[in-house]
């Protein structure tokens, strides 16, 4: 790579004269300030600072470049498939070296660094978008998320207070609302967009604490008469232990319930922490039920421990990250009954609802409760609009993006229905997944109707913990390195399996076909240890 600081001006895609930063040459960028001296030197003069600033580009421009944008993403998007789905090797330094010819000083064609920005990224990351991603739910973003993602950047409405931005938020609720009448929830459930599960988790503790303790508003942990504890089951989602760190609660107010045979959270052993718990004088506040555990995609039992909660009188949170998306589709929704009666639940849009990265969603039938837990008085932000609450107030986030236009736009064009059939169509291209890896001779043990498959091979799942770890371990690592899929190493209650998770809209059968031959080459590759 070398260093381009002084790359001439060249012809703009359509022939017009660019200058290295992509904008047409009208104007005069460093043209000596008139009256320059000792006291303004450096400083642009009047007749310059009624021309356009230095960031500034026309529409015609921005055009171009967001065009040039589309095509080169389109080709970048064509090329994934045919490419490896991750990068091998040892990457840190190639990256780092790449980057050090880019010191940042001085213009360089936009054509250029997009060009080479795009051929880093196919080189150096795993394809998220690629048909056998079979990863962490990352989804391939449908292009009306893309496009929603543009505009909200463009725009770019502040969405801290309601006042600024009444259409964002009011999109954004409208999605909310949406989500919380396919879930069952009560009319007056609200919510919020959040940058993703964690957040969202993150809200429901906050949320959880302000409900359950009067005085948690103002005297924080220091105030309450027991420790709190919450419970989520062992499979649940860990970032849990760092929420409890963050809230000041503690990672040892985590408490993770065993599982059943099925990965559920045992609600028996769940009953028997509890009640050591009350005894030992603690505080339980929250009960977390995961509706499709990353690792296995396991529904803990939501029903019982909805009469839990009531029963002993905590805040109860479904986190449904990843498989609350399944409440769009007649079909499964009843997968999640229980849901319901949460009071407050998860729901990521960038999981299985195919949005760009950076859309979950906190969902609560207790409006009050979020004014409870996030409402500051200021001077300096705009004054409120009757009946409309300043996001700013009720949520984590201050400055706050319009994170949810771009699952508002693929929603509103490509409609509900669309996403529940693909939500339908992952489904069954599981279960073909899952037939193809038995009669392939691998044992599934993970039971879920979710298309997370965690298969081990019989032989190697025999050998103890630690070699079946390794064993299991070095044939994802083989199907990675062979560039034909992604796959993973999971310990679903300890034991170690291969994870193979649908989240690509463009994944088909022969993609499923293509993931189990390279499993059964790698399989052949790895010698077991006896
Ligand atoms: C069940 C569950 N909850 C929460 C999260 C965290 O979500 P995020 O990574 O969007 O913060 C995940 C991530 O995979 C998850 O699977």
């Amino acid at each position: 790579m070398t260093e381009t600081s002084t790359a001439p001006d060249r012809d703009g895609p359509h022939g017009t004269e660019l200058n290295n930063t992509g904008r047409d040459n009208v104007e005069p960028d460093n043209a000596a300030p008139d009256n320059a001296g000792p006291d303004n030197a450096g400083l642009a003069s009047l007749s310059t600072l009624n021309g356009s600033g230095p960031l500034e580009l026309s529409s015609a421009d921005g055009v171009r470049l967001l065009t040039e944008t589309a095509t080169a993403l389109a080709e970048h998007w064509d090329r994934v498939p045919d490419a490896p789905v991750a990068p091998g090797g040892q990457i840190t330094a190639e990256v780092r070296e790449w980057l050090s010819g880019y010191d940042l000083s001085s213009p360089r064609p936009f054509e250029e660094v997009l060009g080479d920005v795009l051929a880093a990224l196919r080189r150096w990351i795993v394809h998220t978008t690629h048909p056998r991603y079979f990863g962490l739910f990352n989804p391939t973003p449908t292009w009306w998320g893309m496009a929603g993602d543009l505009v909200t950047a463009g725009a770019n409405p502040q969405l801290a207070a309601y006042s600024h931005a009444p259409a964002a938020v009011e999109m954004e609720r409208h999605v909310l609302r949406l989500i919380a009448r396919r879930l069952g929830l009560p009319e007056q459930t609200e919510g919020s967009f959040t940058s993703g599960g964690a957040e969202a988790n993150l809200t429901a503790v906050i949320v959880a604490l302000t409900r359950q303790f009067g005085s948690f508003t103002d005297s924080g942990v220091r105030g309450l008469a027991g420790d709190p504890v919450l419970y989520a089951s062992a499979e649940s989602h860990l970032a849990w232990i760092k929420i409890a760190q963050m809230t000041g609660l503690g990672r040892g107010a985590v408490r993770l319930v065993p599982v059943d045979s099925r990965h559920r959270l045992d609600v028996a052993a769940l009953r028997r922490m509890y009640a050591e718990d009350i005894a030992a004088g603690k505080a339980p506040f929250l009960l977390i039920g995961t509706a499709g555990t990353t690792g296995g995609g396991a529904i803990d039992p939501l029903p019982e421990m909805v009469d839990l909660a009531r029963e002993w009188g905590v805040h109860l949170h479904v986190d449904a990250a990843w498989a609350g998306a399944i409440g769009l589709s007649d079909r499964l929704r009843p997968l999640l009954a229980g849901i319901e009666a949460a009071d407050s639940v998860t729901v990521d849009a960038h999981k299985w609802l195919s949005a760009p990265m950076g859309a979950g969603m906190f969902l609560t039938p207790h409006p009050a409760s979020l004014s409870d837990s996030f409402a500051v008085a200021t001077a300096y932000m705009p004054a409120q609009v009757e009946g409309a609450a300043d996001p700013y107030s009720t949520t984590v986030q201050w400055s706050r993006r319009f994170i949810g236009l771009k699952v508002f736009l693929a929603l509103a064009v490509a409609g509900e229905r669309a996403h529940a059939e693909q939500i339908e169509r992952d489904v069954r291209l599981g279960e073909l997944l899952a037939d193809r890896l038995a009669e392939d001779g691998w044992l599934r043990i993970n039971d879920t109707p979710l298309p997370v498959v965690c298969v081990v091979h019989p032989a190697a799942d025999a050998t103890g913990a630690q070699t079946s770890a390794d064993w299991h371990a070095a044939v994802a690592s083989r199907v990675v390195a062979s560039g034909r899929a992604w796959v993973s190493l999971v310990r679903l209650a300890g034991r170690p399996a291969v994870r193979i998770c649908l989240t690509s809209h463009r994944t088909r059968a022969a993609d499923i076909e293509e993931v189990v031959a390279a499993l059964a080459a790698a399989r052949d590759e790895t010698p077991l240890a006896r």
